[in-house]
């Protein structure tokens, strides 16, 4: 991707090296394409349940493989997440929780799973989804048992992580609904400031970008909602960009034509907010195993590729905004 760092994809691949090479080969091929894919994200083997399934039993076995994937076809991983509301282990549901002994379940959480990876992630995802539309915290069992410190107590814990590897490590804060100038971009806007007083270490911010067709917000908005962040000297990437269908059909070519000028409008607003927009990640590249139908019951086609893994009119789009065509 000119003047980026990549052009990446999200990828829900099996957890060991055995079930991958009996997963799709198909898939794979287009996944590891070096020409197609400067990134990847794994969408699931780095979350908390798959990571620390048990109280300081961490298993790194799906990560590990992840790595070893995209860096054989020389593709950055950014990592993907550390403290989030959902997918999180049993363990932490099971019981009752003070503040202080889960400020250490996260602590240990972020601190070993930020060593064990180490510079091997170009970032990661700190903290994931954690405002709602106004503005307020969301509620998730680290906001409602340690209250407002927890958001910078992970960074702070992430920074102390990365400073002990002696690493590059980019610390990241994502969600959605920040794409255009709003309430919860305000709130997140404060919240940066607030760590950045303190001296903690964020480094950027990922804009999900999960559109509907139709429903993308201008490329001039989405401009100058990453421009307020870069004035805050963070970086911006688009990190699970797809624009899904409401209902069928998925495949009209009217329909395809709309969802590849939205997919245009998000890829040229990183485009021209400059370098410092790193790059477009897609949340899947596929139909054929994108997480819309599985969320949203009747919604679908959001991808780049069809269900049989042939390019739909968005990705030439895509591509025309990379060229600034
Ligand atoms: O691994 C089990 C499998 O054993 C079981 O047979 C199967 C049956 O349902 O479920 C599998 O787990 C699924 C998991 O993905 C792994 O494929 C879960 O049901 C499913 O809910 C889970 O969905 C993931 C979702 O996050 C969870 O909230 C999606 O794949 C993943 O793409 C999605 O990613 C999120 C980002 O992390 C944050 N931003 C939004 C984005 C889309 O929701």
């Amino acid at each position: 991707q000119q003047g980026k760092l990549w052009f990446g994809t999200a990828a829900d691949i099996p957890q060991t090296n055995d079930a991958v090479e009996q997963f799709d080969t198909a898939y794979l091929s287009i996944l590891t394409n070096p020409n197609i894919f400067g990134e990847m994200t794994p969408a699931n083997v780095m979350k908390f349940m798959y990571v620390e399934p048990e109280q300081n039993v961490f298993n790194f076995t799906g990560g590990d493989y992840f790595l070893n994937l995209a860096e054989k076809s020389g593709a950055k991983v950014r990592c993907h997440n550390l403290v989030w509301a959902t997918q999180i282990s049993p363990f932490l549901t099971a019981q009752n929780w003070t503040a202080d002994s889960l400020t250490a379940v996260m602590e240990n959480h972020i601190k070993t799973t930020i060593k064990h990876f180490s510079d091997r992630c170009y970032s990661w995802d700190v903290i994931n989804e954690a405002l709602n539309g106004d503005g307020t915290f969301s509620s998730s069992i680290w906001y409602d048992t340690i209250g407002p410190d927890y958001f910078y107590l992970a960074y702070k814990f992430a920074m102390e992580a990365v400073r002990d590897t002696g690493k590059d490590i980019k610390l990241y804060y994502n969600d959605y609904g920040i794409e255009s100038l709003g309430n919860k971009t305000t709130a997140l806007l404060g919240l940066v400031k607030h760590l950045q007083h303190r001296h903690i270490q964020i480094d950027g911010i990922g804009f999900e970008s999960h559109f509907e067709v139709g429903g993308t917000p201008s490329t001039a908005d989405q401009l100058a909602s990453m421009k307020s962040f870069l004035a805050m000297g963070l970086d911006v990437a688009q990190t699970e960009l797809d624009v899904r269908f409401t209902g069928p059909p998925f495949y009209s070519a009217a329909g395809q034509a709309q969802q590849a000028r939205d997919y245009y409008s998000s890829v040229a607003a990183c485009m021209q907010a400059g370098r410092r927009c790193i790059g477009t990640t897609v949340w899947d590249f596929d139909d054929k195993y994108s997480w819309v139908p599985g969320a949203f019951a009747g919604q679908g086609g959001a991808d780049i590729y069809n269900a049989t893994l042939e390019r739909k009119p968005a990705y030439y789009a895509i591509a025309d905004a990379i060229q600034g065509n």
